[in-house]
């Protein structure tokens, strides 16, 4: 244990808490179960929740915990709500180079995939990113990482896939681990080669599902460089067989998967992923029903990507319909210089309330516990309850209720990770960037948990 972990705070004068509760994912109904206590303090101890509840009971207990609260170095969270920390459980934030004129292209009619097959789409971003060096990736994955605590992230996915080669691929995944030994958020990284057929495999994905099975994840396996292999299961990209085929070898391997599953064309993904016991499937726009009654009876959390859609202009999959079936579902941002240069988690919450049938408590679990739950992190983080991380916001809103109420807009005031304050009203509070040579503020736990996340 260094530094952070000896943070020890109380926590008083919040004016609204809200949190789910568990260490599982809340599938279906129980996604509405939030817990909302007003007048709320948090005792953190060490960087873990040591309690949470309300100021008023634990002043009139008189118990141990409550001495030892109120000993504890105060900090006034000035009437602000507080909630979680969000957890961004599916971006692909380690790229190089930009692809804006694609942007402009699709609001003119022309379909993501039809720049994909055209040679564009994904491979630009793997010209760019096979040219950028690990210092190159580190810089700006370093400045992505920092926009997203200032919006509230305190986890994050990153996957590779920008490479599809052995050292390009090796590269992303080294970036991040780099960013995790300097500073938060935490990052979970996932091994993604294939996210595209490069053009030294062209018209023959089985072999390069091969190449990647027998060259590269043996590589990633023994650096432990990836805790997750993720697929673009997709027409036209890589079909259901040749999907299963190498997600059995990855499993086999001892990975945990995810699927991205039935984004464009409805090919069956979903299915694959109840199948085989993916952690998460992903995307899910032309899912049928069928497949989401699968999804719901193999506890695979359905993590939803409104800002994809938002971007390719395609209809929002409806959030009410899988959690109605009994699925847990997750909300992500798919941050990625293609389909959806986006991270707003601010938009992601107005679009869930009002065009997915989701209520503000769906959003909110869908966005923390289930969230950690599709990284196999929510024993960890997720929730403020006794024992988790002291993972959490303080709003500048007296109510979480306005991060859907308050469209588009970023409330976070304060993020405390493992129970720092590390970030506040715009500027980050004692963290050292990685080029500064210091000793950063938030050691990366990060690394301990690739191989084992809980
Ligand atoms: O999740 N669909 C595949 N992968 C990404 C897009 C990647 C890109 O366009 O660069 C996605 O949408
Ligand atoms: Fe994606």
């Amino acid at each position: 244990m260094r530094g952070h972990n000896t943070a020890s705070y109380f926590i008083h004068n919040i004016g609204e808490l809200w949190t789910p509760e568990g260490k599982a994912a809340a599938a279906g109904a129980a996604m509405q179960k939030i817990k909302k206590i007003r007048g709320a303090c948090l005792y953190v101890k060490d960087g873990r929740i040591a309690w949470a509840g309300e100021e008023g009971r634990l002043r009139a207990s008189n118990s141990a915990i409550a001495r030892e609260a109120f000993d504890a170095a105060p900090y006034d969270a000035g009437g602000r709500s507080c909630i979680p920390g969000f957890v961004d459980s599916h971006t692909h934030f380690i790229f190089a180079g930009w692809r804006e004129e694609e942007f402009f292209w699709r609001a003119q009619g022309v379909p993501y995939m039809e720049l994909h097959r055209r040679g564009g789409g994904i491979q630009n971003s793997v010209l760019a990113t096979r040219g950028a060096s690990l210092e190159d990736l580190v810089l700006l994955g370093r400045k992505r990482l920092d926009t997203m605590l200032s919006l509230g992230i305190t986890t994050v996915e990153g996957k590779s896939g920008y490479g599809l080669d052995l050292e390009t691929e090796l590269r992303q995944l080294r970036a991040m681990r780099e960013l995790s030994r300097a500073g938060a958020p935490d990052i979970v990284p996932t091994f993604m080669g294939a996210h595209s057929i490069p053009p030294e495999f062209k018209g023959q994905p089985r072999a390069y599902l091969s190449f990647l099975a027998e060259d590269v994840l043996p590589r990633v396996k023994s650096e432990k460089l990836a805790h997750f292999v993720d697929i673009f299961c997709e027409e036209g990209v890589f079909g259901i067989e040749d999907s299963r085929w190498y997600l059995e070898r990855a499993r086999a391997a001892g990975f945990a998967l995810k699927i991205h599953a039935d984004e464009v064309a409805p090919l069956g993904g979903t299915a694959l992923a109840a199948e085989l016991g993916a952690v998460s499937a992903d995307h899910l726009l032309k899912a049928s029903g069928d497949h989401i009654a699968a999804l719901a009876a193999s506890g695979t959390v359905a993590c939803l990507l409104p800002l994809t859609a938002f971007n390719l202009r395609e209809p929002y999959a409806s959030g009410r319909r899988f959690i109605d079936a009994g699925c847990p579902v997750a909300l992500a941002s798919d941050l990625n210089p293609g389909s959806c240069h986006s991270q707003s988690i601010p938009l992601i919450f107005a679009l869930a309330v009002l065009y997915m049938g989701m209520s503000i408590e769906e959003a909110l679990t869908a966005l923390t516990l289930n969230g950690a739950a599709a990284l196999e992190l929510a024993r960890r983080t997720g929730s403020l309850e006794t024992g988790k991380d002291a993972d959490f916001l303080l709003l500048d809103a007296p109510s979480p209720a306005h991060l859907a109420y308050h469209a588009g807009m970023n409330l976070v005031h304060t993020v405390f990770k493992r129970g720092v304050p590390i970030w506040q009203n715009g500027n980050m509070l004692g963290w050292e960037s990685p080029s500064s040579g210091q000793e950063a503020l938030l050691p990366a736990e990060s690394l301990s948990h690739i191989g084992h996340p809980d």
